[in-house]
């Protein structure tokens, strides 16, 4: 089977299952939650980092990469986890976190006590004649990207938090350690690497100030080092295994280095995640604001991703959820009048697209962004960033929480709803991040008589019965309808037609003539019936395969 043919779940294992009352998930909940992964039907499961760190950014803040957080469990949880998954033929996909490091990491302490050689596994920089920082760079969760290095008249480079310092790629040292993680993780039987923020590594050893009041994400982004160091990695590491699935977070990238990084020529990777998608429901492309989504533009690029991808033999990562994200069916759904249709229904639109579909932990039980309502709640330093800024902006406090409650990470991080015991059955203890709403939402229910745990896994079926849906090409169809977003996929003689309503109005679709007698082989409502006017219900999904 090939990456193409799997369908992965993200576990995010701090909010998984909690196995000892501490009120943080761990690796043992998971162990104890097989059955569960296992029924899904799921190939694979990409968990979160759970490596030694101060979590100051939830474990992306790696401390030590050969090591198991003491509060999530072991290293010998760890094998028998992934032992026992590969029981039900299910491998790990970890987390690659080789941009940054914790300041807590013995390298980055190393070099603050002034060894030179761990000085330059970063990038440590001289401020400005007139004192101020090395470049004019903005850190992705606000404020500026350097902070003096311990006492010195240095800076060093973080692109994200200030306690995540930037690795110097340049090093070749640098380079053969990260090396050597991927390794120690592949010996271990990991099958799957999810590489964070990967295409942010190849910064310039000459680091060039951006146009005033401009961010600039090209001065660090898809340089062409990246793919050079990308098909490095490949060669010493992952390339060696016969079967395995990588995957890179690529920030803010192109369609073309996209292709760059996954046609299988180039010997990169084998498909990206990309997030052009979510950034729909941004505001002059500011995360922070609040507005609906733009549903043409939400199409068209999905369309443009896809055949994009296509034409240049690449593959997307396909995904509406994940744990950087605000749950999509708040977003571009309707979890009060149609909870379960319009969570189908964004189902549907991702799986039966081109690409390998991830599923986020919870969206299969459809799962909502929390109803907190005050930022007493929330606890992601980026979100409490931003509502900072919004404040200092001039937003008022009751705007600044409603923005802040639209885009907030914590939204996709509560608690795994299992049943409605007490805290979701997550915990015995006090939960590190309040669930809400799962008195109604929870796995319990969605197993006795739900409609969208059913239907998640009659996709993931549908996926292994049908392989027009792993191999089939691409083509739009109507791509102009005003509600709906249809595509065609074609293999081997079949053509499957996947229609999706994404409002809650009922609508009409053009049906051409060949797919009139054709078998539906999922719907979200009953007995569709097939016409030249096709009559679709509010958040309809349903896929014709002739
Ligand atoms: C992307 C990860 O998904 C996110 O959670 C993290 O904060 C950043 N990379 C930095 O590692």
């Amino acid at each position: 089977m090939s990456f193409r043919d799997k369908v992965i779940y993200q576990v995010y294992p701090k909010s998984f299952y909690d196995s000892d009352g501490d009120g943080i998930g761990d690796i043992r909940g998971v162990i104890e939650k097989i059955p569960y992964i296992a029924s899904l039907g799921v190939d694979m499961v990409w968990f979160n980092p759970f490596y030694v760190s101060p979590q100051n950014d939830n474990g992306y803040d790696v401390a030590d990469y050969y090591r198991v957080n003491p509060d999530m469990g072991t290293m010998a949880d760890v094998e028998e986890l992934i032992a026992r998954l590969k029981e039900h033929g299910i491998e790990v996909m970890l987390d690659m976190v080789l941009n940054h490091v914790s300041t807590d990491h013995e390298w980055f302490q190393r070099a603050l006590a002034g060894e030179k050689e761990y000085q330059d596994f970063f990038y440590l920089r001289e401020g400005k004649a007139d004192g101020s920082y090395p470049t004019n760079w903005e850190s992705k969760f606000g404020g500026p990207a350097w902070e003096n290095f311990g006492d010195t008249d240095l800076f060093y480079l973080h692109l994200y938090d200030r306690t995540q310092a930037d690795l110097n790629w340049h090093n070749p040292r640098v380079r053969q350690e990260l090396y050597k993680v991927v390794n120690f993780w592949l010996d271990k039987g990991v099958r799957g690497l999810r590489f964070d923020v990967l295409n942010v590594i190849g910064k310039a050893e000459f680091l060039e100030d951006a146009a005033p009041g401009v961010v600039d994400k090209s001065l660090y982004t898809d340089t062409p080092r990246v793919h050079t160091w990308i098909q490095e990695m490949h060669r010493e590491t992952f390339g060696r295994c016969d079967y395995k699935v990588t995957v890179g977070e690529m920030s803010s990238t192109t369609i073309e280095n996209s292709i760059g990084y996954t046609n299988p020529e180039n010997n990169e990777l084998d498909m990206v995640f990309s997030f052009h998608h979510l950034k729909v429901d941004y505001l002059d492309g500011q995360k922070w604001t609040k507005t609906d989504f733009d549903f043409p533009l939400l199409k068209h690029l999905l369309n443009d991703w896809a055949m994009g991808m296509q034409a240049g033999k690449g593959w997307n990562a396909l995904f509406w959820n994940n744990h950087d994200q605000p749950r999509a069916i708040n977003r571009f759904g309707d979890p009060v009048n149609f909870h379960a249709e319009s969570a189908t229904m964004l189902a549907t639109v991702m799986h039966l697209q081109r690409g390998t579909p991830y599923i986020y932990q919870g969206e299969e039980i459809g799962m909502v962004d929390p109803s907190y309502e005050n930022m007493s709640d929330y606890v992601d330093v980026e979100a409490l960033n931003a509502y900072k800024e919004l404040l200092a902006e001039g937003v008022n406090e009751a705007n600044a929480f409603e923005i802040v409650a639209s885009k907030a990470r914590d939204n996709s991080r509560t608690p795994m709803q299992w049943s409605n015991a007490a805290n979701a059955g997550f915990t015995s203890g006090d939960p590190w991040l309040r669930p809400t709403d799962f008195e109604q939402i929870n796995v319990a229910a969605e197993e006795k008589n739900g409609k969208i745990l059913p239907y998640y896994k009659q996709l993931i079926a549908l996926r292994k019965a049908h392989p027009v849906i792993a191999r089939g090409s691409y083509a739009p169809y109507e791509l102009d309808h005003e509600s709906v977003y249809a595509y065609v996929r074609e293999h081997d003689g079949a053509r499957l037609l996947v229609i999706n309503n994404f409002y809650g109005e009922p609508t009409e679709f053009p049906l051409d003539e060949e797919f009139l007698h054709g078998r539906v082989v999922i719907s979200n409502y009953p007995d569709p019936v097939l016409e030249e006017n096709l009559q679709l219900q509010p958040y309809q999904s349903l896929a014709i395969l002739i």
